[in-house]
């Protein structure tokens, strides 16, 4: 490696190890002094150092620019603040599109380009890092990659700089590096957990970890951000959506329409909002709702899914799914004291008059390929002089229903896994006519209770949000059940 190395900053640094202008050779070796200095020094701090004296002196294998740009990439106010912070610890809290990810970005690259260093961006899966942090880096480092690995996920930059991408799915895989600075993304998604193995991993470096992360109800990350309140050394910034000056304010003002409004607030303003947790927190209308009404396809099934009440609503919903497994899900009805003759018509398409309104399905019985309810189907009904709904659906002339034997838990992670699977892939969509499906994405909740985590608990049966959710999962889960590969995770 040259020796004429020279590091420059936009805001020259306060703190003498970190002087610029030295070769990072100078440096390190200035870092062994430090370390052997004091008494009872760490024998693997000074490993580490001699480790990367040697990286220097290897120099990888691609020709090293000889001397490097300062890197200075665009900012807008509300990010130049945590990027140019110097605290060990920061975290930029932000609204989703306030431009979280190129933050973190940013400011992991304003450090990887100062010094040859070893640091992680680490996301929640595989698929977000691959499709969102990769190409943001790749983006703001652009020419001056003079390496990338992508079956480990490794890149190397201009100035000898490693960048590890790696995903939080298996907190245990980071423990074995050595970190001069990690980036967390999208931290609230994660357990606690893995922000401990992190800040772990640069104790002998002392090296900056900050998070880039939407919050997510009062969870860890709130407490972490009320802890460093008295923390010099630590601090939070925070953004709404709004801040990014490249975001339509009119999409901002639909999704306020549109969401209730403690999501709203923790999704576009950066609020720890108190609130039982939603069980579909991944349901976002800009993403699942579709901007017009489905057009029907000719030859991809169509099923129904039916959730039967009496004094509580009964829900149905129709849906069609696509050669690629994508539901559309194009009609609803949600009804109280809705005899099954009448349910039966709804799904034969006769017209149905309800209270107020006229209902008819905008396809046909013999259009239908499964009519899927849950166990409950083939319970005897008193509303049925003791018959089970199935059994009078089929003297009504529907026999293609069936009752579905599953877990609430596992029907839930069947849809959670259609509306962002693991590899960030979107696979329901919503037609807006769904109202109540719509409002009910946003409304099924878990209890409310600060002090035990929503994981492994049942959600509210509150009488409300629950029907549509009930049909919607037993027939996503019987049709388009979770296989083992779309849990699999790891590069
Ligand atoms: N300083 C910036 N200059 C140019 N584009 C930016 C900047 N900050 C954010 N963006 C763009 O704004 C959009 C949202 O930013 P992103 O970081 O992905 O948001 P978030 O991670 O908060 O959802 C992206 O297209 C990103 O490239
Ligand atoms: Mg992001």
């Amino acid at each position: 490696m040259p020796n004429n190395l020279a590091f420059e900053l936009d805001n020259p640094p306060t703190h003498p190890a970190d002087n610029p202008r030295r070769s990072p050779e100078e440096a390190v070796l200035d870092r062994i002094g430090r370390i052997i200095v004091n008494p009872d020094f760490d024998l693997k701090e000074l490993k580490d150092a001699a480790d990367v004296l040697k990286r220097l002196a290897e120099t990888p294998e691609t020709a090293l620019n000889s001397r490097p740009e300062p890197f200075s990439p665009s900012l807008f106010p509300h990010q130049a603040e945590f990027v140019k912070s110097r605290a060990r610890f920061s975290a930029f809290i932000g609204g989703v599109r306030s431009g979280k990810t190129y933050s973190g970005t940013a400011k992991a690259l304003s450090r990887a380009f100062l010094l040859p260093t070893v640091g992680a961006a680490v996301a929640p899966t595989v698929g977000m890092a691959r499709d969102v942090l990769v190409p943001q880096y790749a983006e703001l480092a652009a020419n001056r990659i003079a390496k990338w690995t992508s079956s480990t996920g490794d890149m190397i930059l201009d100035n000898g700089s490693k960048i590890l991408f790696r995903s939080a799915d298996n907190p245990e895989r980071l423990m074995g590096l050595t970190l001069d600075w990690f980036h967390l993304d999208e931290a609230a998604q994660l357990p606690r957990r893995v922000w401990e193995v992190l800040v772990n991993r640069t104790i002998s470096t002392g090296g900056p970890g900050f998070i880039t992360t939407t919050p997510r109800g009062k969870n860890w990350v709130w407490r972490l951000v009320e802890e460093w309140r008295d923390d010099p050394d630590a601090s939070a910034f925070f953004a709404k959506t709004s801040d990014n000056p490249l975001i339509d304010s009119a999409e901002i003002d639909r999704a306020r329409r549109q969401l209730d409004s403690r999501y709203f607030r923790q999704q576009f303003e950066a609020s720890f909002e108190e609130e039982g947790t939603r069980v579909y927190e991944d349901f976002t209308p800009q993403l699942h709702v579709l901007e017009e009404s489905w057009q029907i396809r000719d030859n991809w099934p169509i099923y129904i899914g039916v959730d039967f009440g009496w004094t509580h609503p009964s829900a149905l919903i129709w849906a069609q799914l696509s050669p690629e497994g994508k539901w559309f899900i194009f009609d609803e009805l949600v009804e109280q004291h809705l005899r099954l003759e009448r349910l039966a018509a709804a799904i034969l398409g006769d017209p149905v008059t309800l209270a107020g309104r006229t209902f008819r399905a905008r396809i046909p019985y013999s259009k239908v390929e499964r009519i899927i309810s849950g166990i409950e189907g083939l319970q005897s009904r008193q509303e049925s002089g003791g018959e089970s709904a199935l059994s009078a659906l089929s003297s009504l002339g529907i026999s293609r229903a069936v009752a579905a034997r599953s877990s609430i838990l596992s029907g839930i992670n069947a849809v959670r896994a259609k509306l962002l699977s693991a590899d960030s892939e979107v696979k329901l969509f919503v037609d807006p006519r769904c109202r109540r499906l719509i409002d009910d994405f946003s409304g099924y909740k878990y209890p409310e209770d600060r002090n035990s985590e929503p994981d492994g608990e049942l959600p509210l049966k509150d009488g409300i949000h629950d029907h549509t959710m009930d049909a919607l999962r037993y027939m996503i889960e019987f049709v388009t059940p979770l296989r083992q590969t779309d849990w699999r995770f790891g590069f």
